[in-house]
């Protein structure tokens, strides 16, 4: 997704609030736009949070000492009763979607531009995976719905670690400006996501979604928020 960009120049939290909801409020069915604050966001996401629940999704990009990014998304229809599974997979689209534009500008040799994505792919997949470890799978061990130490969760984390190591070397690739290996690497990292993606969405979100029914807006506030 091609989005806007727009720099909210103020470090006044209050300022960034206002500021954050005049753009959702701006922004059509649909579309979407990547904002730049200098200091953390996160004051402006409680907000959205709170006052315009099921209206957007919200990625980071770049979390700096001094810059930081996000992609934030006017749902095409609002959807205050979204399910854990609607809302997980559209965060494994997103992911789908930010290695797919890095991959395009890695083959045209634009170094910079690669290095640029390759960090905000890194930073959504090690968020996806905070939601999932730190709550998601958190809440599903302490209810007794899946067991700890084995079972779904447990190939979940194994997977997880499996593909945090793929991520890390492509790392190690962007650094040195690989672009090849990054891609390279990427193909390995792919296939791995699919598959671990098709488990999830079938078995652990969908368990999720019915044994979690009556917290599902609890659990996703606190998932987004990570
Ligand atoms: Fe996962
Ligand atoms: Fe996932």
């Amino acid at each position: 997704m091609k989005l806007e960009k727009k720099v909210i120049a103020s470090e006044d939290a209050n300022e960034i609030i206002e500021q954050t909801r005049s753009i959702l409020s701006q922004l059509k069915n649909g579309d979407g736009v990547e904002v730049s604050t200098t200091v953390d966001p996160t004051p402006a996401l409680q907000d959205l949070l709170d006052n315009n629940w099921g209206e957007f999704d919200w990625h980071p990009l770049e979390r700096g000492a001094n810059s930081y990014r996000f992609a934030l998304i006017k749902l095409d229809t609002p959807s205050p009763n979204m399910t854990i599974r609607e809302f997980m997979s559209r965060g494994h689209v997103w992911c789908d979607d930010l290695y797919a534009e890095m991959e395009a500008v890695a083959l045209e040799g634009d170094v910079e531009a690669t290095k640029q994505l390759f960090s905000s792919f890194e930073l959504a997949m090690l968020q996806h995976f905070d939601m999932e470890e730190n709550v998601l799978f958190a809440e599903l061990e302490n209810r007794g719905v899946l067991p700890t130490g084995m079972g779904p969760l447990a190939v979940m984390r194994m997977e997880h670690d499996q593909m945090k190591g793929v991520i890390h070397q492509m790392s190690q690739a962007a650094t040195n400006s690989d672009t090849n290996g990054i891609t390279s690497l990427g193909e390995t990292l792919i296939i791995l996501i699919q598959q671990h993606n098709v488990k999830e969405e079938d078995i652990v979100y969908a368990m999720a979604t019915q044994s979690l029914a009556t917290e599902q807006g609890i659990v996703l506030k606190k998932m987004m928020i990570q």
